[in-house]
């Protein structure tokens, strides 16, 4: 008998790569190991700790028995919060049966792809985009529609590229502000152009992704506040990960329709059910705390960003926009492509110009392949000023060195 491998993967592995982060943070471990000196401007999380009330309050959590299960769709308390600050924040209104909290808002983006498309259904998605956009709408049967943005748009999708790309296969238009990787921040004028436009296509929701809304050094808004009209084809995915610096604790959610968040809670309730009670407890305590930390850690990312922004353009072969905000810039590094490093290894791509970094100076950065554009790198300033000092320092000497 001529029998398959039982281990086989299904036939949707073929979508899922290993990411280009985890490849570079293997590497960089493997060459840690090795007793390199390494300095790691490749991941995604604030440097700063989580806030001790928010360690307090999850401690408490714990004593006090918060130990169980909790609700599929999120403690009771939790959605409230997340309600208020939508309301203190953005002055719109949610009921908390409209809002469902999931492990991260990774889990979210993955519940909501799942719960909503067919094979074949299409998710507008602007480039650059976050790395796991395209594989788990691809993961979930949907077809990724990338759409290419310029440094003339400030790397956002104008109303004109919307327009053309939108077919009656498509489902979501799926949108990042302050985005992953640019910085790029669409203001309320933008974001109601591009509602303008959906306004003609009824059957095209939108997937607002504001994750970093509290890292935005203009003015942030947001599709809730300026298309209120829309509110029924719209969800907004934030989460604590990013603000209030708790990456690790898993808390992300979901605000929309409620029959939409429904579905959501039902696909999470087959997966992993309610997320972590005391996490759960704990992002209260950062929604409902102090809030003036965000504008504190805002500055501090500001002046790091003046920093980078300002070193990257003066090394010769990189030329980088001014994020408005997340914490990353994203340099075209098209001037190197085609330099001769010392060793005789030509960049023909910026993959070899980022390994040529990591190699020759042990800088790790992120090629801008794994954001869907070639071409430039992934830099984070999500670090101490000192560790940003001598990495723009070691750039500035391996890019001098190619001729
Ligand atoms: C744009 C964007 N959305 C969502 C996430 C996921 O955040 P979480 O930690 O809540 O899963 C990230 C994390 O890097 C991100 O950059």
């Amino acid at each position: 008998m001529n029998c398959k491998p039982a281990l086989r993967p299904a036939t949707r592995m073929k979508s899922v790569g290993l990411s280009e982060i985890v490849r570079i943070s293997e590497k960089t471990n493997r060459l840690r190991a090795e007793g390199r000196d390494l300095i790691t401007l490749s991941t995604g999380e604030p440097d700063f700790p989580t806030p001790g009330h928010v360690l307090e309050a999850a401690n408490i959590a714990m004593r006090q028995g918060q130990t169980r299960y909790t609700p599929t769709a999120g403690t009771q308390e939790l959605r409230q919060s997340i309600c208020a600050a939508a309301r203190r924040d953005l002055n719109i209104n949610y009921a908390p049966s409209q809002v469902v909290v999931g492990t991260g808002a990774k889990q979210i983006l993955f519940n909501l792809f799942m719960a909503s498309l067919d094979p074949g259904d299409e998710v507008i998605i602007p480039a650059p985009y976050w790395t796991t956009y395209p594989d788990i709408v691809s993961v979930c049967g949907g077809t990724p529609v990338i759409v290419r943005t310029s440094t003339g748009s400030g790397m956002k999708i104008t109303p004109d590229q919307l327009t053309a790309a939108i077919t009656p296969r498509t489902r979501w238009l799926l949108v990042n502000s302050p985005a992953n990787p640019t910085g790029a921040l669409y203001s309320a004028s933008e974001l109601t152009a591009l509602a303008n436009v959906l306004r003609h296509h009824p059957h095209v929701g939108i997937v607002s992704d504001e994750i970093y809304q509290h890292i935005a050094f203009a003015s942030f808004s947001s599709f809730g506040v300026v298309a209120p009209d829309l509110a029924d084809r719209m969800v907004i995915v934030s989460g604590v990960s990013k603000a209030y610096a708790m990456t690790g604790w898993r808390i992300g959610w979901a605000i929309g329709p409620q029959n939409f968040i429904n579905s959501l809670v039902a696909i999470q309730g087959q997966s992993t059910s309610g997320a972590c009670s005391i996490a759960q407890a704990a992002a209260i305590a950062a929604l409902e705390g102090p809030q003036d930390l965000l504008e504190e850690r805002k500055q501090a990312f500001l002046v790091r960003r003046d920093l980078v922004v300002k070193e990257l353009n003066a090394v010769q072969g990189l030329s980088c926009t001014v994020p408005d905000g997340a914490f990353y810039v994203f340099p075209s590094c098209h001037e190197a492509i085609g330099q001769r490093a010392a060793n005789g290894t030509v960049m023909e791509t910026e993959v070899d110009f980022c390994n040529y970094l990591l190699e020759s100076e042990g800088v790790a950065v992120v090629p801008g392949r794994a954001f869907g554009t070639p071409g430039h790198v992934r830099v984070s300033f999500a670090y101490a000023r000192q560790t940003l000092v001598e990495a723009l320092g070691r750039i500035r000497r391996a890019c001098e060195m190619l001729e």
